[in-house]
């Protein structure tokens, strides 16, 4: 074992060991004490079995509105004055990472459009080196990963902190200029990369300086997180909490360790996917699931399923995720032990993603119709499936016997689109329905802009993966079979990939409706709320916005 292997597996080493000293501070703090009760510390005083959030269409919303207007749930209507306020506390930091990652999401997606029809019209846009394949391809990686999906994801992680600890945020101002350093990085990262000047590693390759914005950006988005938990008014911390902490501590430990100057040759491809996957697995992973464990339960006011269930999850992904990276050098000339014990531990990530799939599913089950109501709820519902998919279909892929097929292919383009957009993506779609109204006080103009946003991108996406997952497939059995000439099994994706572009042109289009409505949120066009925003009654209609406006809270 040569010694940047042996560094790279004390680091994953590392991420493992400091999950189990917070599982031992945890017992030593008695945050399981309470048992399946602690799933109850997001619900105000008399607040379970109230629905929060139902919007869209349909005959529950007039009588979800009832209910509230009623007020007979013998709610503490103090708690939620106060949660009210608590919702703003984080205003500027929030609305600077969820604004700048919707900018980001405009670009990248105009990016990988373009780069989809370079694949099947290769001659589009090649007389300018900036728009070559080759530099669109990565600027579309890295700003959707960085810019849009971490930038939201924080964005979303710092606006659930004063939820979860029922305290106002403290140090936002860290978190603002966070998202401001981010930004500069971003900003001269894509330029870079554009501008030829790549690090050629996948997911790496913004030049180091840029990074330092990046790793700067993400510890001062931290502060508030920290400062917040130690003058938090609930002694258990959710698992949503354990979620946001540990993504935080990762993200950085990931980028720093890919950055250091200590790897060349086959072990840079093992660092190279090392981080790639822990970005996904360790970054973006907990903050998605830290949503969803918050989202599901609160929109529905149904507890988690089994709460001790969710807590298993979050230690087994932090045992297991850090050495998985590697199953995407099944092949290549890495150490045969090693792409087996990244094989063991992709099969053994079944057990996390279980006991997320079972909680999630069984929290939802006696209460899914409430997706027909609830942008929220829809959007994250679908993205939480996904993400059972992504990660069981991930499993799969890492056995060699499937990975001799799929590897090198369109498969796993389509795969990577499960995880980042299909789970990630469309998590953070829903949270940002649930918190703009809250954050400025203003509801969503327009359900049916929900609804189109919804579709285009739900339909989108499965233009995009279905046909590229079976494109891929074709494409991996024609390069093993000896008798077909190479260029078969180019050929035969031609159509697929023009669905791709079908599909992904659609999903832009969602975005940019999505964009548009945020804007108009934003700019405080349409209906205001002082009260919880209920996003109900038809907006439109004069007499339903008054009741909007002045139903009590
Ligand atoms: C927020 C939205 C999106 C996210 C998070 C996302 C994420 C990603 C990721 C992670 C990769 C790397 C895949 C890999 O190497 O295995 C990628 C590549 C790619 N994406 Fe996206 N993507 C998004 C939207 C789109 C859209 C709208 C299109 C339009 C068709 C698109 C087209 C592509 C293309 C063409 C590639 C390169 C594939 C290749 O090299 O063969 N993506 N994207």
């Amino acid at each position: 074992m040569t010694p940047a292997i042996a560094f790279l597996l004390a680091m994953t080493f590392l991420i493992s060991i400091g999950g189990i000293f917070l599982m031992v501070w945890g017992l030593a703090n008695d945050q399981w004490g309470d048992g399946e009760e602690a799933a109850k510390v997001i619900f105000a005083e008399g607040e379970l079995g109230r629905e929060e959030d139902p919007a869209l269409t349909g005959v529950r919303r007039k009588g979800i509105q009832k209910e509230h207007e009623e007020g007979d749930l013998n709610i503490d209507e103090e708690e939620l004055a106060e949660r009210r306020v608590f919702d703003r506390s984080g205003r500027t930091p929030v609305l600077w990472w969820l604004s700048s990652s919707i900018v980001w999401l405009l670009l990248g997606s105009l990016f990988g459009v373009v780069a989809s029809i370079k694949l099947h019209v290769p001659d589009w846009l090649i007389q300018d080196a900036v728009l070559t394949f080759g530099r669109v391809r990565p600027a579309h990686l890295n700003v959707v990963a960085y810019g849009w999906a971490s930038m939201a994801g924080v964005g979303v992680g710092i606006w659930l902190v004063p939820r979860l600890f029922k305290t106002p945020l403290l140090g936002g101002q860290y978190a603002t200029l966070g998202a401001m350093l981010w930004n500069i990085g971003m900003f001269s990262g894509t330029v870079a990369v554009l501008g030829g000047m790549s690090e050629g590693l996948e997911w790496l390759e913004f030049p180091w300086f840029v990074d330092i914005f990046l790793v700067l950006g993400g510890a001062l988005a931290a502060v508030p997180l920290l400062m917040t938990i130690l003058r938090r008014r609930v002694h258990h911390l959710y698992v949503s909490a354990w979620y946001l902490i540990a993504a935080l501590v990762w993200f950085p430990m990931l980028l720093i360790t890919a950055k250091l100057p200590l790897f060349t040759g086959v072990e840079q491809a093992i660092m190279n996917w090392w981080f790639a996957h822990n970005v996904l697995g360790l970054w973006m992973s907990p903050l998605g699931l830290a949503a969803a464990y918050y989202f599901i339960p609160k929109i529905t006011g149904t507890p988690i399923y089994s709460y001790s269930l969710s807590l298993i999850g979050f230690w087994a992904l932090a045992l297991f995720y850090s050495q998985v990276g590697v199953h995407h050098l099944i092949g290549g000339p890495v150490p045969t032990w090693l792409t087996t014990l990244s094989i063991v531990t992709s099969v053994m990530m079944v057990i996390p993603v279980l006991a997320v799939a079972i909680n999630h599913h069984m929290t939802i089950y006696s209460r899914w119709r409430m997706v027909l109501s609830s942008p929220t709820l829809r959007f994250v519902v679908a993205g939480a499936m996904m993400y059972t998919f992504a990660s069981v279909q991930g499993s799969i892929e890492a056995l060699r016997s499937v990975n001799v097929i799929t590897h090198f292919t369109h498969y796993t383009v389509a795969h990577a689109h499960m995880g980042v957009y299909g789970f990630f993506s469309f998590i953070l779609f829903g949270s940002i329905y649930f918190i703009l109204p809250r954050l400025v006080a203003w509801e969503w103009p327009h359900i049916w802009a929900i609804e189109l946003h919804f579709w285009l991108v739900f339909l989108g996406f499965g233009i995009y993966f279905w046909p590229l997952s079976i494109g891929g497939w074709l494409q991996g059995t024609a390069m093993l079979d000896a008798t077909r000439p190479f260029m078969d099994s180019v050929l035969l994706t031609m159509p697929y990939l023009k669905a791709r572009s079908v599909g992904g042109s659609l999903m832009t289009l969602g975005h940019v409706v999505f964009a548009a409505h945020f804007i108009l949120v934003m700019r405080r066009m349409g209906p205001a709320s002082d009260a919880p925003p209920k996003l109900m009654q038809g907006f439109g209609k004069r007499k339903n916005v008054e009741v909007a406006n002045g139903a009590k809270s």
